[in-house]
């Protein structure tokens, strides 16, 4: 009898081979794959892998195929039974599309689809009194709660398992930010910076100074300012008037290698966006970090990579990074970047200059 592990991964499409290969250092091997989809086997009892383009991971039960969804979601109770039995309850149920193209492609956005609210529904009715204690489908789970994933890989092609809820991606829906903007956002970069901010646990507060590198037109700022902070945004291009007239915030209209350190005095929160070579980004960033007059505590910096056989940059870049001496360093793929990354670091403490 085999006791192997399978596990099944979302994720970016294009980003399946180097999820393959980040996940094999923990012993997980390829078993099935998809653009944006990946299961993997284990030989023996296994964490769920985990990675910088892992965006969401489960324990993988089960999939079915077919056109009657009352049949799938049959085949699914049924072997969920098999598997674990007839007294165990999930606190939620998670059913989400695997992304179609890559972010960005003819404006996708990664996410809940109409197809998949209704799958959601549907499965929720059906299976709610025997395998369900939430009120409703795709709630964000608490830490702790144990979660029905079901990923449609196609409409009538579903793979089935589940997850134990801990960090904020592991709790939304198919590992998006479900977020309601008050107001139309000015660019797709408010639910970037929604995500990132939220994901980094920065507690960022009214009042507080964030800077914004590579700001125009304004999405992210405007997620700043809805958080009531006061923002300076630097930027060679113009800002969309709504920010630009906004009075908690000021721009800088330069680049931001050539702006004197002071420009950067009193701000507590740096968020980095610009378009230019990430090497480039990273040598004017070290130069406001590291000065002694900062007072930087975390900084959200989104680096390109181009392309996912250039990942491996991404070592090289927190090796320079872990030299600023911060006091936590993390990265990973949000939802809602492209081919990119968003590194959160947590300065350590500074003394009051
Ligand atoms: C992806 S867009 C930023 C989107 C923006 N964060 C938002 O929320 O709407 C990249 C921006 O970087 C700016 N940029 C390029 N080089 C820069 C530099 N050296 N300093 C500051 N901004 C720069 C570009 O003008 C462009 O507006």
């Amino acid at each position: 009898m085999s006791d192997a592990t399978f596990a099944m991964i979302c994720c970016a499409c294009g980003a399946e081979q180097v999820v393959k290969e980040s996940v094999a250092s923990q012993g997980w091997r390829l078993a099935f794959s998809r653009p944006g989809f990946v299961t993997l086997k284990h030989d023996g009892p296994a964490e769920l892998p985990h990675g910088v383009f892992v965006r969401t991971a489960s324990h993988s039960i089960g999939s079915a195929r077919g056109d009657d969804a009352d049949q799938l979601i049959e085949t699914m109770s049924e072997r969920l039974r098999g598997e674990l039995g007839s007294t165990l309850r999930f606190d939620q149920l998670h059913v989400w599309p695997k992304d179609r193209v890559p972010i960005g492609r003819f404006g996708f956005e990664p996410g809940l689809d109409e197809v998949s609210r209704a799958v959601a529904e549907q499965v929720f009715s059906r299976i709610a009194e025997s395998w369900l204690r939430c009120d409703a489908p795709n709630r964000i789970a608490e830490s702790g709660e144990r979660v029905l994933d079901l990923v449609l890989v196609e409409p009538s092609y579903w793979f089935y398992g589940w997850h134990m809820a801990s960090d904020w991606p592991s709790r939304w829906p198919g590992g998006v930010q479900p977020i309601q903007p008050r107001y139309e956002p000015i660019s797709r970069a408010y639910y970037k910076a929604a995500e990132a901010i939220t994901w980094s646990g920065f507690e960022m507060r009214e009042g507080d100074l964030a800077i914004e590198i590579g700001s125009a037109p304004g999405g992210a700022c405007g997620r700043l300012l809805e958080l009531g902070m006061t923002v300076i945004g630097i930027d060679p291009a113009n800002m969309d008037e709504r920010i630009a007239k906004h009075p908690r915030f000021r721009h800088l209209r330069a680049r931001a290698g050539d702006l004197p350190r002071k420009e950067f005095r009193g701000a507590k929160w740096l968020l980095v966006d610009s378009n230019v070579k990430p090497d480039k980004t990273l040598v004017t960033v070290e130069n406001i970090v590291t000065h002694r007059l900062s007072q930087i505590q975390g900084l959200l910096i989104t680096l390109k990579i181009g392309d996912y056989e250039h990942a491996s940059l991404i070592d090289r870049w927190m090796a320079r990074i872990e030299s600023w001496g911060p006091s936590r360093v993390r990265v990973r793929q949000l939802a809602r970047n492209k081919v990119e990354v968003c590194f959160a670091i947590t300065m350590g403490n500074r003394p009051a200059p």
